[in-house]
């Protein structure tokens, strides 16, 4: 609601979004939208849901942590991502930031992320993404720490321009803002949201731009995505239908 005031006040027109007020159903693994690319037969708000704010210049995401993670109402959204390609902005991202909202600060590493990871599959590029600390519900209005912090974040979200990554050192992953990294070898490591590659130096990740400009969420690696592994999986499944269901009756009790 503060993002949403600021943005206003900075000349923007705007729309705060609840989750709680769409109703979204669990995906059943069905693949029918990807496999036979036909809407989803689930009878809930997600269309109505991602029609609106895919559609946005900017977005501004804020939940709160639950069990150091995003909370489920999110999730419920995620899990369909299959249909999220159809609502990728393939030119040049638009700007969206993310807030966690969480009461300890070690106890919250899964949040960024992932709410990340949901604005990078609609094709946002993330301007900034940090955590407002509060244990109690509402509590976050009394950090005037935060509470300027978002301002003056908004104002910077609303004037910026896309351009590509330039290499650099971080503690963070810079596409997704992931602290959580996959050892692969000596001292290279991964980010396991953006597949991007770094070399731990002493005071950081050295990020290269080259590996940066190709992290898992551009536009290119999404459609190969699409296109070389998961229609791919269709002809082996379809090959393999009537052997699954044998086994399944196998293993019925
Ligand atoms: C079920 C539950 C689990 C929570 N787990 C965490 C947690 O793992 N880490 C954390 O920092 N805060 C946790 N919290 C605290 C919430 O993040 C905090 O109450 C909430 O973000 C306040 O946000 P609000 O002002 O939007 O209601 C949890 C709260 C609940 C109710």
């Amino acid at each position: 609601m503060l993002a949403l005031k600021e943005a206003i006040a900075n000349g923007a027109t705007g729309e705060l979004v609840y989750l709680k007020d769409y109703k979204i159903e669990e995906c059943d693994g069905c693949m029918n939208c990807v496999f036979r690319n036909i809407p989803c037969h689930l009878d809930d708000d997600w269309y109505k849901l991602l029609n609106k704010i895919s559609s946005a210049d900017a977005l501004f995401l804020s939940a709160p942590t639950y069990v150091l993670s995003i909370p489920g109402s999110l999730k419920l959204v995620m899990d369909r991502y299959l249909l999220m390609p159809q609502y990728f902005n393939k030119i040049y991202p638009r700007p969206a930031m993310s807030v966690g909202i969480g009461g300890l600060a070690d106890w919250n590493h899964f949040e960024l992320p992932l709410m990340n990871l949901f604005l990078l599959g609609l094709g946002f590029g993330i301007v900034d993404s940090f955590y407002a600390r509060a244990a109690g519900p509402g509590e976050v209005l009394l950090s005037n720490e935060g509470i300027e912090r978002i301002k003056s974040e908004v104002k910077f979200m609303l004037s910026w321009k896309y351009k590509p990554f330039e290499s650099r050192i971080a503690s963070h992953c810079p596409v997704c803002f992931s602290t959580i990294f996959e050892r692969i070898k000596g001292n290279k490591y991964k980010c396991p949201v953006c597949a991007v590659e770094s070399e731990q130096q002493e005071d950081g990740y050295y990020f290269l731009a080259d590996n940066l400009n190709n992290h898992r969420w551009t536009p290119d690696n999404v459609e190969d995505h699409f296109t070389n592994w998961i229609l791919k999986t269709k002809d082996r499944f379809k090959k393999n239908l009537r052997q699954i269901n044998q086994q399944k009756r196998k293993f019925e009790l």
